[in-house]
């Protein structure tokens, strides 16, 4: 009875595992669907199962909730396992879906039979990374400092000229800045419209330092800041030791230096003879 159930199990198994490597008809598997977006340049990437010189891709995208599916015309019978759908995902703020399709010489036609898979939806939009931004300090006055940023540049071109996160995102870009004292540690954060931010109120003849970040807060929260900047810092007027430059320090140890090797000889040569007084007064002294 054991044997005919195992063989009743087996069979069962045999018809399904049949089934199943007709409707794929090969062994292939798409694997790791990942969206890479960074300021907008947007790549899908994967991994195959199978020997990568066997097989050509085919990606093809939808927007949103229709039903129309269009080939990324940079991404048929690609060797590839990655495709650049920047200029296809447009307009950006849509959700899409990406259908990668295995192909093979040997394949019908019949998309339906062919291995292929779809990948997770993305909003370009709302879920591009934005990188750090550069920026420099102006300082108007002693209260009050200009941070001018340099919008991160995308990968699109308009009349002949590259676009920025700015002409992408326009109103709903805004920079948050975070500064604090040189020497405390509360923080103080700004956000601003503009990509020239003006920061007043700091106290007269201290040091600031500053960091910057893209801030979109139309996104949900956890996608909302861009990478933050590297810190700058603004330097403080009031100490004198502190507008020393290198070479004025290095002349100071130098200086203290010679007047230690001096005081050091002198007073050894001082020891030397006063020992050797001593001595010879103490010979000339000593019982005869
Ligand atoms: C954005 O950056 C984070 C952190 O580096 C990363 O985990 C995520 O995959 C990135 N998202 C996209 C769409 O590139
Ligand atoms: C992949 O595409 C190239 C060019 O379109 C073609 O020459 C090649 O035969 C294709 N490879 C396979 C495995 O179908
Ligand atoms: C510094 O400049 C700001 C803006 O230009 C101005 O509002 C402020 O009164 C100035 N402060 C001083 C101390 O000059
Ligand atoms: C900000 O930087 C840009 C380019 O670096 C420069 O052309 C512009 O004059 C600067 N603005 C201010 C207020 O310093």
């Amino acid at each position: 009875m054991a044997a005919v159930g195992t063989l009743l199990y087996l069979g069962a198994w045999m018809s399904a595992w049949s089934i199943t490597a007709a409707v794929s008809s090969s062994p292939v598997k798409l694997e790791n669907i990942r969206w890479l977006s960074l300021d907008f340049k947007t790549v899908l990437t994967w991994t195959c199962s199978c020997s990568p010189a066997d097989y050509n891709y085919t990606i093809w995208f939808s927007q949103g909730e229709t039903v129309d599916w269009m080939e990324s015309l940079d991404c048929i019978q690609t060797p590839h396992f990655e495709c650049d759908l920047s200029e296809d995902l447009k307009p950006m703020d849509r959700n899409y879906r990406a259908d990668i399709r295995v192909e093979h010489h040997s394949f019908d036609d019949d998309f339906d039979e062919n291995p292929h898979m779809f990948s997770p939806p993305f909003n370009p939009y709302r879920q591009s990374n934005i990188s750090a931004v550069q920026f420099s300090l102006v300082n108007v006055n002693k209260t009050t400092v200009i941070i001018n940023i340099t919008d991160p540049v995308t990968s699109f071109h308009h009349q002949g000229k590259q676009s920025t996160i700015r002409d992408v995102l326009k109103k709903d870009l805004k920079y948050k800045i975070l500064y604090y004292k040189a020497g405390s540690t509360r923080e103080r954060e700004v956000v601003s419209d503009s990509s020239t931010a003006t920061v007043s109120g700091l106290e007269a003849g201290l040091g600031y330092c500053f960091m910057v970040a893209a801030f979109i807060p139309k996104r949900p929260k956890p996608r909302q800041h861009g990478a933050w900047s590297q810190q700058q810092c603004s330097q403080a007027d009031t100490h004198i030791l502190q507008e020393l430059s290198f070479g004025a320090w290095v002349g100071i140890v130098l200086t203290l230096l010679v007047v230690f090797v001096i005081i050091i000889t002198v007073s050894v040569i001082y020891c030397r003879r006063r020992n050797k007084r001593n001595t010879s007064r103490h010979t000339s002294s000593s019982p005869i």
